[in-house]
């Protein structure tokens, strides 16, 4: 961070943070409402330092930032968009005070699949999270048809061929439990590792081996984890581990998996 002085219109200031349009604004500083650095501001044009100096709206002090990190626990039945002229989005869940900032979702999960959504308005984090060069890994648990087991591990770690012919890169397969249901359907309950993000990817490798996923969700990206003590649709603020951690995060050895040559 550097120490200098970091000024910009009053106007945009306060517009990031939604407290109106340039012209709305400019009428609210002509009444004398909006003081920078004690004194009363009469400009809406007038340069201010949104860090440095004090803002005051009404008497009440404005604080300024310009990003914003949440974490969303995605309900099935949205779509991870910023807008769409039929379904209800990612965006619809937050309240206005979170959507003036203007978050996008990093990356997508399917209408039916549930977990960790991070949205956010800072692009380079974005970018750099989503990167295929990177590789962040993300981890699913999903309920899949069949019982599963060391023959679908050994060939998600070799990498298997989609339905478009892609080959994947070698993902890690756990199986956690498998089950009966009464009428004698087998399925299995699974957490997968993938390091890249093909559209439908998870749902495409179990088809790669004959099975179906029935139920996803993400419970990680990098090194962000889902907040188990969020509910369903619910979202909170990042903490500042959270943030530095996704800030810094470099895959480290043990991540990459043995054997990968094409990582
Ligand atoms: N893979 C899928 O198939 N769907 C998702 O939503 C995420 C990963």
């Amino acid at each position: 961070m550097s120490g200098g002085k970091k000024t910009q219109r009053l106007d945009k200031i306060l517009a990031h943070l939604g407290y109106g349009t340039r012209s709305e604004l400019k009428k609210l500083v002509k009444q004398g409402r909006v003081t920078c650095g004690g004194k009363v501001v009469k400009d809406s044009g007038l340069q201010c330092d949104p860090i440095a100096d004090v803002i005051e709206l009404d008497g009440e002090r404005i604080f300024y930032r310009e990003f914003v990190y949440l974490m969303l626990h995605k309900p099935p039945g949205v779509i991870s968009a910023t807008e769409d002229a039929r379904d209800r989005t990612v965006l619809d869940l937050l309240p206005v005070d979170f959507q003036v900032f203007s978050p996008f979702p990093v990356g997508r999960l399917d209408k039916d699949t549930e977990g960790l959504l991070l949205l956010t308005n800072d692009g380079q984090l974005a970018h750099d999270l989503l990167s295929p060069r990177k590789h962040v890994p993300k981890t699913y648990e999903a309920h899949v048809l069949g019982h599963v087991g060391d023959l679908e591990a050994i060939r998600f770690r070799q990498g298997v061929t989609l339905d478009d012919g892609y080959m994947t890169l070698p993902a890690e397969l756990e199986v956690l439990d498998h089950s009966i249901s009464e009428e004698g359907v087998r399925s299995s309950l699974i957490r997968l590792t993938i390091s890249e993000g093909k559209f439908h990817q998870v749902k495409r490798m179990f088809e790669a081996v004959g099975s179906q996923v029935t139920y996803l969700k993400r419970l990680s990206m990098g090194p962000l984890v889902l907040d188990e003590t969020l509910p369903l649709g619910e979202f909170r603020e990042l903490t500042a581990e959270e943030i530095e951690a996704l800030r810094t995060y470099k895959r480290v050895a043990k991540d990459i998996l043995a054997g990968n040559e094409r990582l």
